[in-house]
């Protein structure tokens, strides 16, 4: 399966935070916005990845992670010139997922929750159509939302309904089959301009392969519109990261978990952020993995 993070948008909400800087590598407490839902599709077991965004902040993606070698991956970068839509980034990214299924993730999404990896790979395994993440909100008329059956089969969606039919937001996180790049090919722009992802997921739901996994209680999705929200996102990861003394969406970990780089590797990387907390945080996880580091 490929990945494809979408990180377009001029970030006009979170002004002037966003007057130089593109919204997805502003800082979420230790490390940039970014790294979370890359994380997400690393703990999918995914490796080939794109990113996507506007000319002028391609660089600062591209001088952040390279090619993504250093931790395992191998990351490509493609220009969405305007922000006509989410489902864009299927058409613009129709070379990078060639006969692939892929997993689709909105560059400002923070995901955090027990057991996320294996709710990722049932997702992925038992993928036919599309597979969709909801989650209960308060206001679900600013989201995509959904009706669902018991068995996760999807009933309705809209996208920003003023009446919606039940609590549960689509969530930026969404895996299709191969389908999604000809599906995205047939979509016309929405009154608001763009190719809407509901519109896609509506074509599934025609054909009844569109299913959709609630993310519930005690679980976290996160998006980062607003100052506020930004920093909220900050506290929380703050918080938990303080308490138990693990970090949230640290890569260069979920690399080492997932078997992508080598203990030795983890904490060469570690040695070259020595500076910060993180990194000896990755020194001291490497450290663990393999006794055989050595510690000089
Ligand atoms: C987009 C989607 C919406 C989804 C949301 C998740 O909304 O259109 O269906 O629920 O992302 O963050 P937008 O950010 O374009 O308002």
């Amino acid at each position: 399966m490929k990945g494809v993070i979408l990180a377009g948008g001029s970030g006009t909400r979170l002004r002037p935070l966003t007057g130089t800087l593109s919204k997805q590598v502003l800082p979420v407490y230790d490390k940039p916005m970014i790294y979370y839902p890359l994380s997400v599709l690393m703990l999918a077991g995914i490796c080939d990845i794109q990113i996507i965004s506007g000319k002028d902040h391609l660089e600062m993606f591209r001088s952040l992670l390279g090619d993504g070698d250093r931790i395992g991956l191998d990351i490509s970068y493609a220009e969405q010139a305007e922000p006509r839509g989410i489902a864009e980034a299927f058409l613009i990214g129709k070379e990078h997922i060639g006969r692939d299924q892929v997993a689709l993730i909105l560059g400002d999404n923070v995901f955090h929750g027990p057991g996320f990896s294996s709710v990722l790979t049932a997702s992925a395994a038992r993928l036919d159509g599309c597979e969709l993440f909801g989650y209960p909100v308060k206001d679900a008329q600013r989201y995509g939302v959904a009706e669902i059956d018991d068995g996760g089969q999807v009933l309705s969606i809209e996208e920003k309904p003023r009446h919606p039919r039940s609590n549960l937001a689509v969530t930026g996180l969404y895996l299709y089959d191969n389908d999604v790049v000809e599906i995205a090919r047939t979509l016309r722009p929405s009154a608001r301009g763009e190719l809407e992802i509901t519109d896609v997921n509506k074509v599934y739901l025609e054909q009844g392969r569109a299913r959709l996994t609630e993310l519930g209680r005690g679980f976290a999705w996160l998006d980062m519109g607003t100052h506020d929200s930004l920093l909220q996102a900050g506290q929380y990861v703050q918080l938990l990261e303080q308490r138990q003394g693990e970090r949230i969406a640290c890569i260069e970990e979920i690399a080492l978990r997932m078997g992508f780089i080598s203990a030795e590797q983890c904490y060469e990387l570690g040695l070259e952020l020595r500076a910060s907390s993180y990194g000896d945080y990755l020194i001291d996880v490497a450290t663990r993995e393999a006794s055989a580091v050595t510690l000089t």
